[in-house]
């Protein structure tokens, strides 16, 4: 298939690794899906430390649960990108080891109080969703039907969040005014999270002529403020007067993009923000301290037959 046929016969999960598509496609579709693979296991990381940190034993459990999920999906979306055979696996984890590897701007940014926590699981997990749902309607097969059990454990995700969030809010003075100041921290940043805005979008245009996206950045974002704004105030939280918020009237918002701060957005997309090299190298020193497991399960499959014959099935 060339470019202009992909383009006529995209629609929801249309192609598969069986198809014979073009080079195009396969490049475009292994940066979305490797980008969000390495924002799986980068978000993770953030909240990893909380698994000691939660106040409860039933708080750090969900931590330990939500994190095991999003290194889960990590790990499928990096084998849906795989089966485009641009690259592999391994190449993507030593990539984002290497600081090589993009991911999102909102896990560049140190995450070190509990009051913090509902930022992520809530209000970014919640964007998370508002992008993901419209992912299963990919025309790359293996993504879309990733985002089917992805997606039902999101919403998981959000609903832990949002009990921190309803917790705190309904706690101590002291507690309402410091989750009050993370937000007004997060905010900018969680409505970056959806991207630039669709003038500025390099990528957006190609995929989604070739169906790999069916919702623009502007559209995302909107969608998440129309949301999430109302859920935010019910919460007590006060919305910042930076950046401006639009209201229609209807029942819906948009924000005054320019209020946003782009270039930081696109240091951080780089990797050449201050927090982006912690962060990575929290990654790469993971990943160093378990090379000798992979070394022993890899040196297991490729010379004992009984691995072996497990590993294919
Ligand atoms: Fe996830
Ligand atoms: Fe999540």
């Amino acid at each position: 298939m060339n470019v202009e046929e992909t383009k006529e016969r995209a629609e929801p999960r249309a192609f598969t690794p069986k198809d014979d598509l073009p080079e195009e496609y396969r490049k475009a579709a292994t940066r979305m899906l490797e980008f969000h693979a390495n924002s799986e296991i980068m978000g993770a990381y953030l909240e990893r430390p909380f698994i000691r940190k939660a106040p409860s034993l039933e708080r750090k459990m969900a931590f330990s649960a939500k994190t095991q999920d999003e290194i889960g999906h990590g790990q499928m979306l990096y084998r849906a990108a795989e089966s485009l055979g641009i690259k592999t696996r391994e190449e993507m984890l030593d990539d984002l080891a290497e600081g090589k590897g993009k991911f999102l701007n909102c896990f560049h940014y140190p995450m070190d109080s509990y009051v913090e926590t509902p930022m992520i699981a809530f209000f970014v997990d919640g964007a998370a969703m508002r992008r993901q749902a419209t992912l299963k309607q990919s025309s790359w097969e293996p993504y879309a039907h990733a985002m089917d059990k992805i997606c039902f454990e999101e919403g998981m995700h959000v609903k832990h969040g949002e009990s921190i969030l309803r917790e705190l809010m309904n706690g101590s003075r002291k507690e309402q005014q410091l989750v009050q100041e993370a937000f007004e921290e997060w905010w900018p940043r969680i409505l970056q999270f959806f991207g630039p805005t669709d003038d500025q979008s390099t990528h957006h245009d190609f995929a989604s002529a070739v169906g790999l996206k069916t919702a623009s950045n502007d559209e995302l974002r909107n969608s998440f403020l129309n949301r999430y704004m109302e859920k935010a105030k019910d919460y007590g939280l006060e919305i910042p007067d930076e950046p401006r918020i639009r209201d229609n009237g209807d029942g819906t918002y948009e924000v005054v993009e320019d209020d946003l701060d782009w270039d930081e957005f696109f240091t951080v997309s780089k990797n050449e923000y201050e927090g982006s090299i912690e962060q990575i190298n929290g990654r790469k020193e993971a990943q160093e301290a378990v090379a000798w497991v992979r070394n022993m399960m890899d040196s297991q499959v490729t010379t004992n037959d009984g691995p072996k014959q497990q590993a294919a099935d």
